[in-house]
């Protein structure tokens, strides 16, 4: 196991009408005028804006809203909030919705107090100072509640990047389960998706013995399995909607990535797919994943192996490695499937004549991709060929 810092700060209130408990976390954790950032409407519609709003009111603690926040969120929505912050003297940010809220409310956070342009961060500058943000999570996914991360797309450059720092994990996280029953069943697997993605980043090391991390990668992978068609069978069902949002979490907060390397080779591969196309993020990875898999299996076949037997139950054959690993990979693909995933870009929308763009995107020229495998521009291409299907 290698060496690891891990600081994880977020304070998180759990379970049914938690949401009620906004305007007295703000208070304690030292809010007063807080911007109120949100989506394009499903919290409106819920009523859960409403009740948020009650109950700032009723902590005395004034508020100013910025809503409309799209999937895979825009700079130029940063840009207005970082304005409004200034102007209101806002000194707390409170995200309600899922990750492209928060990771716009993030990006706010960082932007107010920098006398530069916030997208600076999100090309390599070292962030130094933000204001507090909490979030009200409507959606199991990024684990954006209690990452470090934020991604933002930049209109004008084209680009979707990401930042990094502790200074914005959430100060509080308020995940009410209840909230996610409205989700659309698509958004559901999405999310799960996504979940089981950030796991495998993890998963896929080259660090030896590191048995805790990966005995709870692997609950988190059964638990999502096990889970998710509970949640589209049945939206309503409480304990199922309650273990992936906790899964969701856990996935990405790093406790279960501390002390060991991880590749995230596949979300940069992604991430390009949904900036070229607009598409939900845990689409792409679901079209991504896949292809990764079979395309570095080689590099460490028993990884795979282990992969296939712990967490899809395969029989190991120790006299071929490489069929127990392959049949792991298709029982993944097709356990995307019958949650309604995308595995292939047709399916997806996106288009094999684009792959030279996609590649281009990455710039790899400027950065690596990959850390199990470091890509080269090649291998890139080869993965997206795998995922569209074409030789
Ligand atoms: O905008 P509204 O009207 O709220 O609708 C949203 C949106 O259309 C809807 N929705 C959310 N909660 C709902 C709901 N609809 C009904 N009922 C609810 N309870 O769902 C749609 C998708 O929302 P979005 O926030 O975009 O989804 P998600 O949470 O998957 O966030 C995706 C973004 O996060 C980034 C992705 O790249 C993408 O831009 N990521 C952020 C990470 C992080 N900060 O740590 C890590 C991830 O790997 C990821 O890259
Ligand atoms: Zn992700």
């Amino acid at each position: 196991m290698n060496n690891f810092k891990f600081y994880s700060p977020t304070y998180f209130e759990f379970g049914r009408e938690t949401e009620t408990k906004a305007g007295e976390l703000v208070v304690r954790f030292g809010g007063k005028k807080v911007l109120l950032h949100y989506g394009g409407g499903s919290v409106v519609r819920s009523g859960l804006l409403a009740r948020v709003k009650k109950s700032l009111e009723k902590a005395g603690v004034q508020y100013i809203e910025l809503g409309g926040v799209v999937p895979n969120p825009r700079s130029g929505m940063v840009y207005e909030g970082i304005e409004i912050c200034r102007k209101e003297n806002v000194d707390f940010i409170l995200a309600v919705g899922g990750g492209s809220t928060i990771d716009s409310a993030k990006a706010i956070a960082i932007g107010v107090p920098y006398e530069g342009d916030f997208w600076d961060f999100y090309q390599g500058k070292k962030i130094e100072k933000a204001l507090p943000v909490a979030t009200v999570l409507t959606l199991a996914a990024t684990g954006s509640e209690a990452s470090n991360s934020s991604v933002i797309t930049h209109e004008k450059e084209n680009m979707k990047r990401g930042t990094n720092s502790d200074l914005i994990r959430p100060i509080f996280s308020i995940l009410n389960p209840e909230l996610t029953t409205t989700l659309p069943p698509y958004q559901t697997a999405c999310g799960a998706t996504d979940i089981f993605a950030h796991i495998l980043e993890r998963y896929f090391t080259n660090t030896k013995n590191v048995e805790v991390t990966d005995r709870m990668c692997e609950s988190i992978m059964l638990t999502i399995i096990n889970e998710t068609p509970k949640a589209l069978a049945n939206p309503n069902d409480y304990d199922a909607r309650a273990n992936i949002m906790w899964a969701g979490m856990v996935a990405h907060n790093d406790i279960c990535g501390v002390g060991r390397e991880q590749d995230w080779a596949t979300h940069q591969l992604e991430h390009e797919l949904s900036g070229l196309y607009d598409v939900a993020h845990g689409a792409g990875l679901a079209v991504m994943f896949p292809a990764w898999m079979k395309y570095n299996m080689k590099h460490d076949v028993m990884r795979f192996a282990q992969f296939a037997v712990r967490v899809f139950g395969c029989q190991m054959d120790f006299q071929n490695p490489e069929r127990t690993a392959k049949e792991g990979i298709a029982k993944f693909e097709q356990f995307l499937l019958s949650i309604g995933m995308p595995i292939r870009f047709k399916e997806l929308g996106a288009k094999a004549e684009d792959i030279p763009t996609l590649v281009e995107m990455l710039k790899m020229d400027t950065r690596s991709v990959g850390s199990f495998v470091k890509l080269t521009k090649k291998d890139a291409e080869a993965i997206y060929k795998l995922a569209a299907d074409v030789k």
